[in-house]
């Protein structure tokens, strides 16, 4: 049952243009996959939720760095060593690897055959810059972006004037050469996110650790996900980074486990020290290292929560009309802040000129404002349902009333309510209800 609603999940994503599998009409591309126009809005809405929420904070200030660096950074920052690697065993018969936990009673889970001793695989994704493929020419795809952030503390701290504490928050994607990519868009080789440095005085860094754990947790709350979905994990000394001091993952309770959609990390100094070191720049705050509080969250992984936190089955469905009695209801129970549709404008009937004209001039009086849908097309019980499935707030339909009246009826997602609203208040009465 649980496992049938991510499939579920899934196939309404796909279904409705949220996501897509990368490079289908190739037969496919693991690891990596493609959004659609309403899956983009939900992410664009999650990025910019999180980048207001950040923004409150006094001393945040925004940032992007290059997705391609000096392959030094990798050796500085510790990603070019064990410590960001999986470990895998190879199958001496067919030479597929795998991660031990893969294994069944230690021979290859394919063919049976026996495997290797475990080796260490590196997660960074490599390329070559320039025309010439050689050693020199090296260079990674980043697999986290904060390190951006760290290698510019100077430029950013002089530039801006900061005085410590202070944060930067830079929204990117990553690029990690996962073994085994899995659970849809949860593991993937391409994703992006969402990461806050928090540059304090070693002195202040367990009291801003708390600060950000507790502020972390809110947000999540205020996204209209459920207290008992979510849990803050103290990862222990073998589990943690190699990067972090102290480490808790903000899990989500998805069908297939509880499972880390955001790490919470005190870096320490190791990120400024080590840069210091491998540059010869003094990456430093008047007369020492600043300790680094990091929130780093996966924008995929949080936008599949908010999928599973919002899909809605109903058996049955929830109007009792002879038609959809023996249906099923699908609803995406999106809060204002995430619905990648806010509103959609129906004419009653797509053969009354004059609804449509009406459902037109509505429509284009909406567009520059709100984020809007014109649907026209089926009965109006199955356009209502339509936008229920891709978490529309509200539903305005032009029926024959409103051709004398001037007026509409606003139809509530949750509740199925409806309102008659005169058009001449409609715009503030909509930015009301979004407020
Ligand atoms: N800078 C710290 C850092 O990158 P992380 O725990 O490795 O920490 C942070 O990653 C978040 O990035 C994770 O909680 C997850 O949401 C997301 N993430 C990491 N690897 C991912 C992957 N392969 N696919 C999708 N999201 C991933």
């Amino acid at each position: 049952m649980a496992k049938d609603l991510t499939n579920k999940i899934i196939s309404l994503c796909k279904r409705k243009g949220f996501i897509f599998p990368s490079s289908e009409i190739y037969g496919g591309f693991k690891g990596v996959y493609d959004f659609g126009p309403l899956g983009l809005e939900l992410k664009e809405n999650i990025k910019e939720n999180w980048r207001r929420n950040m923004k409150e904070v006094e001393g945040i200030v925004p940032f992007d760095s290059g997705i391609l660096m000096n392959p030094k950074i990798w050796q500085a920052s510790g990603h070019l060593s064990a410590g960001f690697a999986d470990e895998l065993v190879e199958c001496k018969k067919c030479h597929k690897r795998f991660r031990i936990d893969e294994l069944k009673k230690n021979f290859c889970p394919q063919c049976g055959g026996e495997v290797t001793d475990p080796r260490n695989f590196n997660l960074m994704m490599k390329t070559f810059i320039g025309p010439v493929e050689d050693e020199n020419n090296i260079s990674y795809f980043r697999p986290e972006t904060c390190q951006g952030i760290f290698i510019n503390f100077l430029n950013i701290l002089n530039s801006q004037r900061l005085k410590l504490p202070f944060g930067v928050i830079q929204i990117g994607k990553s690029f990690r050469n996962e073994v085994n990519p899995k659970n849809y868009i949860f593991r993937t080789r391409e994703f992006e996110q969402m990461e806050m440095e928090w540059f304090c005085s070693p002195k202040e860094a367990d009291k801003w650790f708390d600060f950000w754990l507790e502020r972390r947790l809110k947000w999540y709350e205020k996204m209209g996900i459920s207290k008992d979905k979510i849990k803050a994990r103290e990862v222990s000394e073998e589990e943690k980074a190699h990067y972090a001091r102290r480490q808790i993952d903000i899990e989500y309770h998805f069908p297939f486990g509880w499972k880390e959609i955001e790490g919470i990390h005190n870096r320490g100094d190791w990120d400024l020290k080590n840069h210091s070191k491998h540059s010869g720049e003094e990456l430093k705050y008047e007369d020492y290292y600043p300790y680094i509080i990091e929130t780093s969250i996966g924008v995929e992984r949080s936008l599949f929560a908010f999928l599973h936190e919002f899909y809605e089955e109903v058996e049955g469905g929830r109007t009792k009309t002879t038609k959809s009695v023996k249906e099923s209801e699908v609803l995406l129970r999106f809060p204002k802040e995430l619905a990648p549709i806010k509103i959609a404008v129906l004419p009653l009937l797509k053969n009354k000129e004059k609804l449509v004209g009406k459902a037109e001039e509505v429509y284009n009086f909406l567009k520059p404002y709100f984020e809007v849908q014109y649907d026209e097309k089926g009965s109006i019980g199955r356009r209502y349902r339509r936008q229920d499935e891709i978490g529309t707030l509200f539903t305005l339909t032009i029926d024959f009333e409103s051709l004398n009246n001037n007026d509409l009826t606003v139809r509530d997602r949750d509740t199925m309510k409806q309102e008659r609203v005169e058009i001449k208040n409609l715009k503030s009465y909509l930015e009301n209800k979004l407020k």
